[in-house]
């Protein structure tokens, strides 16, 4: 079974090919942080205009780079929430139309199964149960994966996610959008010490995350250097406020371990592409003795394999979706 995967949800519009045994023919993804940047964030009706430009140009490349055409395809799988109401109708929408056209069944899929299954991209699966962190730009959350469909949710942001912080934080040290990226550059040359951030751990034993706080104290802190700023002090600020969230989620995801004796944990969304998460959790797994799976960079931030993996499975567990099908913002999980 080969499948066409879409994904639209936000700023990105990706199109993927994946074969039954997992195999990707084809992932690409169109991304718009040039379009967002002068807003420090994502505009959803630029979003939304733009999927429409490039759905049909990042379908067809994924078709080319796969060496198949649409007759070749048995199953059409695109995102249907949660995400941006405007743009996920786009890929939605488009993914319906395929499909009723060339008589092949449709499956609407969630997001963050996407995300929480997207380890199975990689060579080395992980076991069922294990836990996941998904840190991007819309959610910061802990899960609990038993099988391809049973996802419990542990904890989640309280107020911004993670990315979201990331993005407010440079927006507002004016540093450049998407603000994970430029934070960890300023940050590489930084001393994580030289500034004392607050963690909020929250009450005892919770999985639940905050992130304002944190974001008010880098504030305060960059105001109070006032006419003394140079790159030096905004890399230490960098530093400390990536050590301050890399702590929290390193922290809460060893507990979440901890509390449900699972041995396993999958990192995803596109905070992970962010260097010191990756080594920090690295190391405080391999102390812990738990099994981390820390998929590809490209498997981890929004795309359409992670839709095509995760649509395949419930279409052969649970049937193909039906026309009447449509998108949700809000996470269902
Ligand atoms: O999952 P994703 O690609 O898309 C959405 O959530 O829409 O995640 C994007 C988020 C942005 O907030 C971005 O600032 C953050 O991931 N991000 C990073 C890094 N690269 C991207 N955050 C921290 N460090 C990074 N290196």
């Amino acid at each position: 079974m080969i499948t066409l995967g879409i994904e639209s949800s936000c700023d990105d519009t990706a199109a993927a090919v994946l074969d039954d045994d997992d195999t990707i023919r084809a992932n690409v993804v169109s991304g718009q942080d040039t379009i967002h940047a002068r807003f420090g964030g994502v505009v959803p009706e630029l979003a939304s205009r733009r999927h429409m430009e490039a759905i049909t140009v990042v379908v067809d490349e994924a078709l080319r780079r796969a060496a198949l055409d649409l007759r070749d395809i048995d199953l059409i799988a695109a995102t249907q929430g949660p995400g941006l109401i405007g743009s996920l109708l786009v890929g939605f929408s488009y993914a319906k139309a395929l499909a009723f056209t060339t008589g092949r069944p449709f499956v609407g899929v969630d997001h963050m199964a996407g995300h929480l299954l997207s380890a199975f991209l990689e060579p080395v699966k992980p076991c069922f149960p294990y836990l996941a962190l998904i840190v991007s730009g819309g959610t910061t959350a802990l899960f609990r994966v038993d099988d391809f469909f049973t996802f419990t949710l542990l904890g989640r942001t309280r107020d911004d996610a993670a990315g979201e912080a990331f993005d407010k934080v440079a927006r507002l040290l004016g540093i450049g959008y998407p603000g994970g990226p430029a934070i960890s550059r300023y940050a590489r040359q930084g001393d994580a010490e030289r500034f004392v951030l607050p963690r909020a751990w929250l009450e005892e034993g919770s999985l639940d995350f905050s992130f304002s706080g944190l974001k008010t104290a880098v504030l305060n802190q960059y105001r109070q250097i006032g006419d003394h700023r140079d790159d030096r002090l905004l890399a230490d600020l960098c530093a400390s406020f990536e050590q301050a969230v890399v702590d929290v989620l390193v922290s809460k995801s060893l507990l979440a371990a901890k509390q449900l004796a699972v041995s396993s944990l999958v990192l995803g969304g596109g905070v992970s592409a962010n260097t010191a998460l990756r080594t920090i959790l690295t190391d405080r797994c391999r102390a812990a003795g738990l099994q981390l799976y820390l998929p590809a960079v490209q498997h981890c931030t929004d795309n359409a394999a992670m839709i095509a993996f995760a649509g395949r499975k419930w279409l052969q567990q649970k049937g193909p979706g039906s026309w009447s099908d449509d998108v949700f913002s809000r996470s269902q999980l």
